[in-house]
């Protein structure tokens, strides 16, 4: 082979693996936006933009579900204190609280809950990832 031809031969396989690495991206992001919407929209909204006037409690005395775009608070909590709130539920950090926030750690896997949150964090602009990548690396809990 010439080595003319050999150039043409790897510059196809590179070809080839960046298609493959962009088709697995791809699939991680469908999926963990699938999780939200069939999880998590029903309560946090289909846009992320949580229920109507989220700050105010309910006659229950229980919080609504807030956004998780930039205007609510999810990316103040590191990425393992976020992975606790879905898979355990508020109520288990906060023995007695009393929220309409069910754990998943029963319906869900621990990759389907990872990739609704990456699916939440990428919708993010970047003050938004930069602050809560800081506040993952800062958590003195964070594996
Ligand atoms: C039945 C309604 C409901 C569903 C479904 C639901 N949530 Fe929530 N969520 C809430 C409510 C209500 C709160 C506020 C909790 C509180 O403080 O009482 C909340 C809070 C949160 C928080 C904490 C946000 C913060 O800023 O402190 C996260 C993170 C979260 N939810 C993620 C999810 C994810 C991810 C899903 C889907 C896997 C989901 N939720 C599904 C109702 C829901």
């Amino acid at each position: 082979m010439s080595c003319h031809r050999s150039a043409q031969h790897l510059a196809v396989l590179i070809a080839v693996a960046l298609a493959g690495a962009a088709g697995a991206a791809l699939a991680e992001d469908v999926s963990g936006r699938q999780v939200y919407v069939d999880y998590c929209a029903s309560c946090h909204g289909a846009n992320l933009e949580g229920q109507p006037n989220w700050k105010q409690r309910l006659p229950t005395g229980r919080l609504p579900a807030p956004p998780h775009d930039a205007t609510g608070h999810t990316w103040h909590h590191s990425d393992r204190q976020l992975f606790r709130i879905v898979k355990e539920g508020p109520a288990a950090m906060m023995p007695g609280y009393e929220t309409d926030m069910p754990g998943f750690g029963a319906v869900l896997d621990d990759g389907e809950i990872a990739a609704a949150l990456d699916y939440i964090k990428s919708t993010w602009p970047e003050r938004q990832r930069d602050v809560q990548a800081a506040k993952s690396a800062s958590d003195p809990l964070q594996p």
